[in-house]
C-alpha cells in the first residue's frame, strides 16, 4: 500500500511470476499421484497436513464451504502469488514474490496474551488441529483500488477466540505480524513501524467471516501471502489482514495499529469498505479485478462492506464517515 504510487490504482503489468500456473498445477498433479489427497484416516491425514505446512507449495486439503464462496471468476494463482503487498519485503508489487524465500515457516507459533483467560502459545500443528480447514472464496480488496477473488483455507477466528477465552475486560484484538530483519529485508527500512500491527473490535474478529488462514488455492499459504498464518477480512480493506501472524493480544484499549500510526487521517482504525468514503486522495467508488486487464477492461463498482452486507449490524447507529 504505497502511499505515494499510483494513487488511482492504475498499475504496472505484472513483472515477476514466480510460480507459473504450469508449475502449479504440475505439483497438484503430482500430489495427487503420490495419493495424499485420498487418505481417509484421521491421523494420516494429520500427518499429511502437517507435513505439507513444512513445505511451499504443498497440498493442504479443505472442504469447501458453498456459504462462503462468492461465485466470481477466481483470480489466478499466479496473479495472486506475484502482485503482493507485503513490505516486510518490499514496496513494490513484485518484491514479495522475489524477495519472501527467505522467510522460515516451521517452526512456527502464535502467542495469544491479554485479556484472555487462558493465555497460551499454538504452534502450527496445533492450530491446524484447531477446528475443521473449510476452503472459502472471498473477495479481498484493497485500499488502493484493486482486489482479487481467492479459494482461502482456514476457518473462523472465532474459533480461536472462543478457546482462549476472552475476559470482560477485553474490547479488541490486536494482530502482529513477524518482525525479523534476518528473514524480511524490508524491515530495516522505515517505511512503517515495525511490527505490523493490525487490529479489530472483539465482535468484528467474533464475525464468521473473520478467517484464520492457513491455505490458499488446495495448498499451504506462499510465503508472500503470509505464510504460515495471516488473516483475512473479507468485508474490509486489504491491509486490515495482517501476514505472518506470530501474536495476537486481546486488549482493552483500541489498537495503536502500523497504518494508523504512520497516517491516521487516510488509514482509520474501522477501514470497512465504502464506496462512499473516498480516501483523502483518491475515489473508493470502484475498483479494478486483478487479471481483468487491458485498455478496455471496466472497473467495477465497489460495494459497501466489499458486498458482504451481513456484517452491516456490527455497524448500527455508526457514523461511518466519522469511523472510517
Ligand atoms: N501484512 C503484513 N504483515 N504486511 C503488509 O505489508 N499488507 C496488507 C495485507 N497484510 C501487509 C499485510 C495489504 S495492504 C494487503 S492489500 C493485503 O495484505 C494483501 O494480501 P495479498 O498479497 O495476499 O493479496
Amino acid at each position: 500500500m504505497r502511499i505515494h504510487r499510483r494513487p488511482n490504482g492504475i498499475d504496472l503489468p505484472f513483472s515477476s511470476e514466480i510460480t507459473p500456473q504450469a508449475v502449479f498445477e504440475q505439483r497438484r498433479r503430482f500430489i495427487k499421484t503420490l495419493g495424499l489427497g485420498a487418505i481417509a484416516g484421521t491421523s494420516l491425514w494429520e500427518m499429511s497436513q502437517r507435513a505439507a505446512h513444512a513445505q511451499s507449495g504443498a497440498r493442504l486439503a479443505a472442504k469447501l464451504n458453498p456459504g462462503y464462496a462468492v461465485l466470481d471468476k477466481q483470480t489466478s494463482f499466479k496473479d495472486a502469488t506475484s502482485y503482493n503487498n507485503f513490505y516486510e519485503f518490499g514496496t513494490d508489487k513484485s518484491d514479495p514474490a522475489e524477495n519472501a524465500h527467505t522467510l522460515k515457516t516451521r517452526p512456527w507459533t502464535v502467542a495469544i496474551e491479554g485479556e484472555v483467560k487462558k493465555p497460551q502459545v499454538l504452534d502450527l500443528d496445533a492450530l491446524l488441529k484447531l477446528a475443521p480447514l473449510e476452503e472459502r472464496v472471498y473477495r479481498l480488496r484493497c485500499v488502493e483500488g484493486w482486489s482479487m477473488v481467492i479459494p482461502w483455507i482456514g476457518y473462523s477466528l472465532s474459533e480461536l477466540i472462543k478457546k482462549v477465552e476472552p475476559n470482560g475486560n477485553a474490547k479488541f484484538v490486536e494482530f502482529h505480524s513477524l518482525a525479523d530483519p534476518k528473514q524480511m529485508p524490508g524491515v530495516r527500512s522505515a517505511v512503517l513501524d515495525w511490527p505490523y500491527v493490525e487490529g479489530l473490535r472483539l465482535d468484528e474478529a467474533m464475525h464468521p467471516l473473520a478467517l484464520l488462514t492457513l491455505g490458499m488455492y488446495g495448498q499451504v499459504l506462499p510465503n508472500q501471502n503470509g505464510a504460515p498464518v495471516r488473516l483475512t477480512v473479507p468485508w474490509k480493506y486489504g491491509f486490515k489482514s495482517a501476514k505472518s501472524i506470530v501474536k495476537i493480544r486481546f486488549t482493552r484499549d483500541m489498537p495503536r495499529t502500523s497504518w494508523w500510526l504512520a497516517n491516521p487521517r487516510e488509514y482509520g482504525f474501522y477501514s470497512n469498505v465504502n464506496p462512499e468514503v473516498d480516501h483523502p486522495r483518491w475515489s473508493q467508488a470502484s475498483e479494478r479485478r486483478v487479471g481483468e486487464d487491458g485498455f478496455f477492461a471496466k472497473k467495477r463498482k465497489t460495494l459497501m462492506f466489499n458486498g458482504y452486507a451481513e456484517v452491516a449490524s456490527l455497524y448500527s447507529g455508526m457514523d461511518l464517515r466519522k469511523y472510517y
